[in-house]
């Protein structure tokens, strides 16, 4: 913090003790002036992030970001679960040389943690998905782009300078999904990560909330989409240019496992199967070519009333008999949960919101500092249990409170 930050701060403090001022509101003001970040790197944790996105994110943005679906049971499951899991330390083991690197279908990143899907990124930082591709360059880590993009994704590729994986929504035309796919590949794209668990709709209740408490008129910055989108429909989309999107449908109620094969063959992609939590639907993965899985409940805004993610991990781990890598994300906050779930078997943990957070923050600096926030947490996870890299992270180091 500088000089002019602190004794501005201290001013505020000042004045918000006089009882007058504090009878008038202002010291509820100067509180949460108090709670923002002068730069990134003043953050200790992701949750700083949050609290200051809140303030500075307009009210249907922060709402369509924040939103699970009807109580939200599902999306607080998937940060509480992780609680099940205690560490188990491991002592005497020389740890002053730590790699926290991971090879996935091929290509070396520095961290286990990826940048998960998020759509429309500009409604959150004028510079959306390029200031997350910037910060995952500069700190080596995957990042996975929504097929609801804000930016190009050429141009994200470019500021990645590597390729990134895109999220694929199945469409409800299967020439329009070609045409997203065809697009990608030829963008660079080694990885498509087709999303399987929003078939028929849901109910983001927060959204629509926080929506009807926005005062602004949307209108005056951007399209609004049919459905009350609030960051706008498909046709305002750059993934959708060229493509035809009267009555087009993000996803399809109809879909079957055959889409698999259909989407197999019309690229050379890898395909990963994102949304996959039971052994049953793991085991069919597998068996419809699928090359990955993620593990995900689409951050708790799709099925209400379900398990978080870390606990459906084993028993698609199992499913899975090793044949596949499976990733998982949803609820990820903390480095202790990226072990947690590397410890159970995932290849790579997924992180959305909590970037998004520091990208409204701050933008780049942002994302990085969540980036690095999360690494430090993983590595001192990691020390502290004896792995010195994360081939050494295993299930001996982890407690399951349940069968205690
Ligand atoms: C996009 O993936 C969303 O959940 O809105």
């Amino acid at each position: 913090m500088d000089d002019t930050t602190h004794s501005r701060r201290a001013l505020l403090r000042f004045l918000a003790a006089s009882p007058v001022l504090a009878a008038s509101g202002f010291a509820q003001c100067v509180l949460a002036d108090e709670a923002a970040l002068a730069s990134a790197a003043d953050a200790l944790d992701v949750f700083e992030f949050e609290a200051m996105a809140r303030k500075i994110v307009p009210p249907a943005h922060w709402g369509y970001l924040a939103s699970g679906v009807d109580g939200e049971t599902t999306l607080r499951a998937n940060s509480s679960d992780y609680a099940r899991w205690q560490l188990k330390p491991k002592r005497f083991v020389d740890v002053s040389k730590m790699d926290l690197g991971v090879t996935l279908f091929g290509t070396h990143y520095k961290s286990p943690v990826l940048l998960c899907p998020i759509g429309s990124q500009r409604a959150f930082h004028a510079e959306g998905e390029l200031a997350v591709a910037r910060a995952a360059r500069s700190r080596d880590q995957l990042q996975v782009v929504s097929t609801v993009m804000s930016m190009p994704i050429e141009a994200i590729i470019q500021m990645r300078g590597a390729p990134v994986w895109m999220q694929l929504y199945t469409t409800n035309r299967f020439e329009a999904t070609t045409a997203l796919v065809k697009r990608a590949q030829a963008a660079g794209v080694p990885v498509i990560a087709v999303t399987v668990d929003l078939p028929a709709g849901r109910n983001t209740e927060t959204a629509s909330r926080l929506r009807r408490e926005d005062t602004r008129t949307c209108s005056n910055c951007h399209q609004v989409g049919p459905t009350g989108n609030p960051t706008g429909g498909l046709a305002t989309k750059p993934m959708f240019a060229g493509i035809d999107t009267q009555g087009l449908g993000q996803t399809s109620p109809s879909l079957t496992w055959d889409f698999i094969k259909r989407l197999k063959d019309i690229t050379t992609m890898k395909v990963v199967i994102k949304g996959i939590e039971a052994r049953e639907d793991a085991e069919l993965a597998v068996q419809h070519g699928a090359d990955g899985i993620m593990v995900s409940n689409h951050g708790g805004r799709a099925l209400e009333s379900g398990r978080g993610t870390i606990a459906s991990l084993p028993e698609v781990l199992q499913g899975v008999a090793g044949r596949i890598p499976v990733m998982v994300d949803g609820g990820v906050r903390r480095g202790t949960d990226v072990y947690k779930a590397l410890a159970l078997g995932a290849a790579a943990v997924g992180i959305g919101r909590p970037y998004v957070w520091g990208l409204a923050s701050f933008g780049q600096p942002g994302v990085e500092r969540v980036l690095d926030i999360i690494n430090t947490e993983l590595r001192l996870a990691m020390v502290g249990c004896g792995a010195r890299s994360v081939a050494e992270i295993n299930a001996a180091s982890l407690i399951d409170t349940r069968r205690l």
